[in-house]
């Protein structure tokens, strides 16, 4: 990005030929400022929002981030289609304008809906309107259409009908982003997180059509098949089918959100009982969530890690691919606190060995430990793979409070009889243990 930017300032500056013929114009001093103001106004915000940023908050901010790139491709779109093409291929940079702006504009309001919902400014449970499906499929046959017609109109006296189907596209594919995003439900955000990735990648390749710029086309690529790829093995780690992420809303169809059922009385315990549990132990895993991250308990963690290890504890972890509110949220944050990488699993090597666990820790985890995942198929989560701590002799939560986690369902296994709830802040309540030991 650092080469692409030189080049662009170079020939913006002082101009490029190709052939003897002149590519582009110098704008001398006056287009090195009306580039460097506006870049200058960009970077200052960028770099205030990045460093304020907590690491909780990242998700909210990527979305916000995708959500311009997607913005960037609608108004490059618009500007790209009064400004006409160079050469004589009208009719594909036609197509290539009234895709771009497609794809921008889906990536800019379906990125809006994913940053109010993952910031909680809007509610997490899915929008389910009537048709839902049959509306979204006739927004994409009408967009098809309309390109079409747009891209075989004469070059000449176009403006005012194909800025009319233009502007007809543009607002009907904010309203898909936005009907695509809202119809998915709270607990499978993290897929569209990575799906508005892959989005918006798609939008600035299409940018780089438009501009005839094969650095943004790649750069744009690689952005958007990673993002798939990533989607690909989200979708996996959920149990749901890439095809029905791509159509939106598939994560809707489950029971309702935040179900007031009886599951009994749950058991308490304190720091010190837990840390008699752990010196009898001698296989110990720890399941962290998204609390550890809220908590910032993992240097506490990885202390009493090395404090069980040291007394010849087999202490080992088990992470879900979606814990916290970032892919590999939960590897990050061991990693920062010097966590040895060969005790830290995924959630497939260490399932197997949870039944002959002598006490799990599950910290500031909730929906990836819910054994209503599997029980329940009227659940919101059902389907999804889940961290069987409950088949361990002893289970112990970390947790404030007997509140949902982030799919809104409350968790069966917080009233199950081997487990008992430690309540507090995660971090406060490992260092007691800590202290106990
Ligand atoms: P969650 O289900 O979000 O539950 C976290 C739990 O931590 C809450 O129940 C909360 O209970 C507790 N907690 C919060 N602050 C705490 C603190 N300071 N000390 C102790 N506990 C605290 O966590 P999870 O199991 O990691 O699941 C992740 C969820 O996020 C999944 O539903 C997933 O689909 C979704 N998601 C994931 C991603 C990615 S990519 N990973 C992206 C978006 C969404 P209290 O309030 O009672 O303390």
């Amino acid at each position: 990005m650092g080469i692409a930017l030189i080049i662009t300032l170079f020939a913006a500056v002082f101009g490029v030929t190709s052939g003897g013929q002149t590519v582009q114009e110098a704008g001398g001093i006056r287009a090195l400022l009306l580039i460097l103001g506006p870049m200058a106004v960009g970077a200052v915000i960028g770099v205030i929002k990045a460093k304020k940023v907590e690491m909780t908050g990242m998700p909210e901010l990527i979305a916000m981030l995708h959500s311009f790139v997607g913005l960037a491709a609608v108004l490059v779109g618009w500007n790209s289609f009064y400004a006409g093409a160079e050469g004589g291929h009208h009719g594909i940079h036609m197509g290539e304008v009234f895709a771009g702006v497609f794809i921008g504009a889906v990536t800019f309001t379906g990125s809006i809906v994913a940053y109010l919902k993952l910031s909680a400014k809007m509610k997490s449970a899915p929008l389910v309107l009537p048709g839902r499906h049959i509306v979204n499929l006739g927004i994409i046959v009408a967009f098809f259409v309309m390109l079409v017609i747009f891209a075989r109109m004469p070059p000449t006296g176009h403006v005012s009908c194909g800025s009319l189907l233009l502007g007809i596209m543009t607002v009907l594919a904010l309203f898909l982003g936005w009907h695509l995003v809202a119809s998915i439900g709270g607990g499978d955000m993290p897929v569209v997180v990575s799906m508005l990735n892959s989005y918006s990648g798609w939008a600035a390749a299409a940018a780089g059509f438009m501009l005839n710029n094969d650095l943004l086309i790649i750069t744009g690529a690689l952005v958007g098949s990673s993002g798939a790829y990533l989607s690909y093995i989200m979708c996996r780690a959920m149990n749901r089918s890439f095809i029905s992420v791509i159509a939106g809303g598939f994560g809707s169809d489950g029971g309702v959100v935040g179900e007031a059922k009886d599951y009994g009385e749950h058991r308490e315990t304190n720091a010190v009982e837990v840390a008699d549990l752990l010196k009898n132990a001698h296989e110990v895993v720890i399941t962290p969530g998204y609390g550890m991250a809220t908590a910032q308990a993992q240097y506490a963690v990885a202390d009493l890690t090395s404090k069980l290890r040291a007394r010849g504890v087999n202490v080992r972890f088990g992470i879900h691919p979606v814990a916290g509110r970032l892919p590999g949220h939960m590897n990050v944050l061991l990693a920062e606190a010097k966590v040895p990488y060969d005790i830290v699993l995924e959630m497939d090597e260490i399932n197997d060995d949870l039944p002959s666990t002598d006490v799990v820790l599950v910290i500031g985890a909730n929906d990836t430990v819910n054994p209503a995942a599997q029980d329940d198929p009227s659940s919101p989560i059902a389907g999804m793979p889940v961290l069987e701590v409950w088949k361990a002799h002893e289970v112990i939560v970390f947790k404030r409070s007997m509140n949902t986690g982030y799919a809104g369902v409350q968790n069966p296994l917080f009233f199950k009889e081997n487990s008992a709830m430690l309540f507090g802040d995660a971090k406060d309540r490992v260092e007691d243990i800590v202290k106990a030991l």
